[in-house]
């Protein structure tokens, strides 16, 4: 077999003794291994390597490649995206390994973000668990699912940070904070990675979008990015370094620009920063045409588009195909030296390696592991734990939640009885129908003496723009022809007999993630009118959210009993839902993301500047930074979410007052659970520094504890707190920390939180003569 062949080469090679020169890598016996493999391919060979392109059933864009299966056979192709399956995969391997020159295997990527086929709740909601163990279980799971499908390389975790809920992919993110990013992004590398990449059930990260994708002006999504080094340092690359450190194998440069320069062009970005500071060893592969796309930025033709890539220190092109049209000219004229050519080409190699693609090019996979591996019980059972945790109470009125498991409940709203929306935006390789509504999950949950009595109310949108558009690019939602009077009349007719009415209403899938942009955050106008209707009846109703961002929910959080905002689910959203609705698992999510008052308030989040005219409460006062017709703060502060059970924090202490240099600060509060329920509490350490050489954010967050307690309990939870904490960058993008006062804050959230503080001083002072 051709694949072995590579494998014998190289032992031959290594038992002669003539080792090519190398650079300085780790692995000398993957440097030999690729330095052979390298000296017998062609320049044409070599920028194949380079070569990413489309194949299969899902496409993000235009499919740009024609005659892959030609351009495999001659060694034109390093990867392709969107071929999984054992049969599809096996097929596209076998035509490298058995039918190109030098046998050299294939990458297999495709966007598995939140599960491949056991689809997990959408990244933002798994976000609100705050827990970054459970996170890391979703991605290994995904990992063994997706490499059991013929994936070996996954274009995930997302971890742009995002300020702007009017931006569909805040879906794709964990939120607006760098401290929980970076924790959430290295959880996601080791869960798809595990310990050896070369293991069956590994799949290769892909950190994306490098850099500051989430910073879209407007919230339009490709849009233009502007940002001060300063705050890019301080706010927006921390995951992304994080993600690096934690040692993902590729890196994928993002569609913006930044400084000016498209990411995918920007030498700044992606070697002075990615590989000289932070030391990234893996590969740079760009979104999607995106080198091409820097035409459009205006940039120049394809040609210097490919120039300025690979000058930048891009060493794949996704779906474009510039590289190989115009490298070998670029590289004749002496316009690219051969060995940046090399350099890329090894990089990409090193990652298969890394794989043990070249040992077996098919990862382990085979039908039979599919079969056996995908969506099974234990995963499933997993992907309903995690969506549980991953819900955040909004509101809940005198304990109208949770529900009795006896008694008439109407169960309204498009998305009561929907499994077609329930896996999100970002569902890749997941089939809504193994996934569970919130009508199906009720009935599994609630036993025989609830009765539910079903209403639609509405339909997802009546808007018929936005229809149009979702359906034009298949993400249509399925429509009731009956007219907004007639279904509203039928909810209204079930309420009237019920107890208590579940309103589940939100967005569709559709209108998150890519290319979803919103300028309106609220409900759809129609669900809205009905959820009024509703609530004019003055029987209790429960909102169910089922959303992909921040909304704006003023009118909500006045008029209804409860909330409970369940994002996407996943496959196990109904019986999640149910399971928290009737109090089997006490919610515990907390948010990662403000939810403004009204979309003016945007860009609104917790850890900004406190500028030179704060607004204090004191609305006589004019000239202060606010708004004349909304408060400043938001309608859901970052960190927020309840319980069914109440948690009472006591005073901060502190072990000492007064620290120099290297000390370590101990901070400390009692938590006990004031209620009747056992629960879990996210307690959130969050610092200021009031006073430093540049602006600081009013808070940081900088540390947090999960702890559950039973009814009556109370735990002395600890942090420990070093100079590290205390880091920042300043007007020199020195990363360090300054003497002075700090305000140690700690709590259940960013606005309702305890202080204290202390001064740390880097030096003693010195001793006051007599
Ligand atoms: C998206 C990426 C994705 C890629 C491949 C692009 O349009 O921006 O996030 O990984 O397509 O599907």
């Amino acid at each position: 077999m051709k694949e072995n062949k590579l494998i014998l080469g190289f032992i031959g090679l290594m038992m002669s003794g003539c080792l090519l020169a190398q650079p300085p890598v780790s692995d000398p016996q993957m440097d030999a291994f690729v330095s052979d493999l390298m000296s017998r391919m062609t320049p044409e060979e070599k920028i194949g390597q380079l070569n990413l392109l489309a194949v299969g059933f899902d496409v993000t864009g235009p499919v740009l490649s024609k005659d892959a299966e030609a351009k495999i056979r001659q060694g034109l192709v390093g990867a392709v995206l969107n071929t999984y399956t054992p049969e599809a995969m096996r097929k596209l391997q076998s035509l490298a390994v058995k039918e190109s020159r030098l046998g050299i295997p294939l990458l297999f990527g495709y966007d598995v973000i939140h599960g491949h086929k056991t689809i997990f709740p959408i990244p933002l909601a798994l976000s609100c668990s705050w827990n970054p163990g459970l996170i890391e279980r979703s991605a290994r799971i995904a990992a063994t699912e997706a490499s059991a499908d013929g994936i070996n390389w996954t274009f995930s975790p997302m971890v742009d940070i995002a300020r702007d809920p009017r931006w569909g992919r805040i879906a794709e993110g964990a939120g607006e904070d760098p401290y929980l990013g970076a924790q959430i992004a290295r959880a996601m590398v080791r869960g798809y990675q595990g310990d050896d990449l070369g293991r069956s059930n590994a799949v290769m990260a892909c950190v994306k979008h490098f850099a500051l994708y989430g910073a879209a002006e407007a919230g339009r999504d490709y849009n233009t990015v502007d940002m001060s080094r300063i705050k890019m340092c301080q706010y927006y690359l921390p995951p992304y370094q994080a993600a690096v450190d934690a040692g993902a194998g590729s890196v994928m440069s993002s569609f913006n620009e930044i400084d000016g320069v498209p990411s995918s062009g920007n030498r700044w970005l992606l070697t002075d920063l990615l590989r000289t500071q932070w030391r990234f060893q893996g590969f740079v592969v760009t979104d999607y045409d995106a080198i091409n796309e820097m035409s459009e930025h205006g940039m120049g033709d394809f040609r210097t588009d490919a120039e300025l890539a690979m000058k930048a220190g891009v060493d794949m092109d996704m779906v474009s195909e510039t590289y190989l049209k115009y490298l070998p000219e670029l590289v004749a004229q002496g316009e690219i030296s051969e060995s940046m050519i090399n350099q890329a080409c090894r990089r990409i190699l090193e990652a298969k390696f890394k794989l043990g693609l070249f040992a077996d090019p098919y990862h382990g996979c085979t039908a039979e592991r599919a079969r056996r591996e995908l969506l099974t019980p234990e995963n499933r059972k997993a992907a309903r734990e995690i969506a549980e945790q991953s819900f955040v109470l909004l509101k809940n009125d005198r304990q109208l939640l949770p529900l009795k498991k006896t008694g008439v409940i109407a169960l309204v709203g498009p998305l009561a009885d929907d499994r077609q929306n329930l896996l999100g935006c970002c569902g890749g390789g997941g089939d809504w129908q193994p996934a569970v509504s919130v009508q199906t999950g009720i009935s599994n949950v609630a036993g025989s003496a609830v009765t539910i009595l079903h209403a639609k109310g509405a339909n997802l949108t009546d808007d018929p723009m936005l229809r149009a558009t979702l359906q034009a690019f298949g993400e249509g939602i399925p429509v009731d022809s009956r007219s907004p009077e007639e279904m509203v009349a039928e909810a209204l007719a079930v309420a009237a007999r019920a107890d208590v009415v579940v309103a589940v209403l939100g967005e569709s899938s559709g209108m998150i993630g890519e290319a979803a942009s919103r300028s309106d955050i609220g409900l759809p106008e129609n669900q809205k009118a009905l959820l009024q209707a509703l609530v004019e009846t003055g029987k209790p109703v429960v909102l169910v959210l089922m959303n992909g961002r921040p909304l704006t929910l003023t009118w909500e959080a006045g008029h209804c009993g409860a909330i409970l905002e369940t994002w996407f689910g996943g496959t196990e959203a109904g019986n999640a839902v149910a399971d928290v609705l009737f109090g089997d698992y006490n919610p515990s999510g907390k948010l990662t993301t403000t939810f403004p008052r009204n979309v003016g308030q945007i860009p609104i989040y917790y850890n900004h500047k406190n500028t030179g005219r704060p607004y204090q409460g004191d609305s006589a006062n004019k000239y202060v930074s606010r708004y004349l017709d909304v408060p400043n703060d938001p309608l859901y502060a970052f960190g927020y979410g309840l319980s069914y059970t109440t948690f009472a924090y006591g005073d901060v202490k502190l072990s000492q007052t007064n620290l120099i240099g290297d000390q370590t600060l101990l901070a400390s509060v009692a938590v006990t659970n004031a209620g009747g329920r056992a629960g879990e509490e996210t307690v959130q350490l969050y610092l200021s520094q009031p006073a430093a050489s540049v602006t600081r954010s009013v808070e940081d967050l900088c540390g947090f504890q999960k702890v559950r307690l039973r009814p009556g309990e109370t735990r002395e939870v600890t942090f420990r707190i070093t100079p590290d904490n205390l880091k920042f960058y300043n007007d020199k993008l020195e990363y360090d920390w300054e003497s002075g006062e700090f305000i140690v804050r700690i709590g259940g959230d960013s606005a309702s939180l305890k202080s204290v503080t202390a001064r740390w001083s880097k030096q003693a002072a010195p001793a006051k003569t007599p």
